[in-house]
């Protein structure tokens, strides 16, 4: 695997392989990997003949009260990883490498970045916008693989990319969970271990929403209703949002009648852990 750490010698390694023919794959991270970010990396190799993997902690999605200073960092872990798996290059620019002094240029997906995560977290997708249209120019990958995880961020970078006419395919994967069902995420690593056996009732509000549905429930409001009393059973958690939403618009939908993105956030102590799930229609149930 090559490490590479300037946007010059990654540019050239990238143009190199697109112009040999080869496809070329693309996993963006920040790092401190875990399972969920693995399965994109294996979802490449197995789309793709090349991968890259960026690893780049991006100051410009943090806001000032975040977790910039703290979001662990694995770098050597990380690479291992990569490395096992058979990634074929890592690319690690260090912020003055992707912001140098006098940068002034960003990307704003305008109202996708509002919704879900974004009225939560100002400022947070642009952030994300911007840095993964310029890792895409560097880069100019054939495919991008994403993490249905963070659903919101996959709404908004479809519309980037539709908006400019970017020539790269978005795959999106699976949420990858452990045992108990809480989605695998970086920060799951601050949660204390009495945290940790609180976490999972994100999932468990989510699968009881899901429940509701099969039983011909089909009122966002009152399946919303339900969601947050799940929650509210567990007193460690303090719910941001919850909400049902069109996937790609990120619009509340008063019914789930067509498929629907129910998503949340949820405070575990001060550790913010999302979730999400689309819901599914039995089409018994609905005649
Ligand atoms: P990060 O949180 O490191 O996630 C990198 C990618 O891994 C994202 O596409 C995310 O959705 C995916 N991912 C995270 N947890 C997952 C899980 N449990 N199952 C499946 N996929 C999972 O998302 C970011 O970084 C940043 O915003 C980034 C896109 C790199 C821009 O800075």
């Amino acid at each position: 695997m090559k490490r590479i750490a300037t946007i010059a010698e990654m540019k050239a390694a990238c143009r190199q392989v697109t112009r040999s023919g080869k496809t070329l794959g693309f996993v963006a991270t920040m790092g401190a990997l875990h399972d969920g970010h693995l399965s994109l990396v294996r979802a490449s190799k197995s789309h793709c003949n090349v991968t890259a993997v960026s690893i780049f902690v991006n100051p410009l999605q943090f806001g000032p009260a975040e977790d910039l200073d703290k979001y662990p960092r694995t770098m050597e872990r990380d690479a291992a990883m990569l490395e096992q798996l058979g990634a074929d290059v890592l690319f690690t620019p260090g912020a003055e490498e992707m912001y140098p002094p006098g940068a002034q240029t960003y990307v704003l997906v305008e109202e996708l970045s509002n919704r879900l995560d974004g009225a939560s977290r100002p400022g947070h997708f642009r952030g994300v916008a911007t840095v993964v249209a310029k890792l895409f120019e560097i880069i100019r990958p054939d495919v991008a693989f994403f993490g249905q995880k963070d659903a919101a961020q996959v709404a908004v970078l479809r519309k980037l990319v539709n908006d400019l006419d970017m020539d790269v395919e978005i795959v999106v994967c699976p949420i990858v969970r452990e045992k108990d069902g809480l989605a695998m995420s970086s920060r799951n690593a601050y949660l204390t271990p009495e945290q940790r056996q609180q976490a999972p009732v994100l999932y468990r509000s989510l699968l009881r929403v899901q429940t509701a549905v099969d039983r011909g429930e089909r009122d966002s409001a009152k399946l919303i209703e339900i969601g947050k009393q799940v929650i509210a059973g567990e007193p460690g958690v303090r719910l941001d949002y919850f909400a049902i939403v069109d996937p790609d618009t990120l619009d509340p939908v008063a019914d789930v009648s067509r498929c629907a993105l129910v998503a949340m956030a949820a405070y575990v102590g001060s550790t913010r852990l999302i979730d999400n799930i689309l819901t599914t229609i039995n089409s018994q149930a609905t005649s």
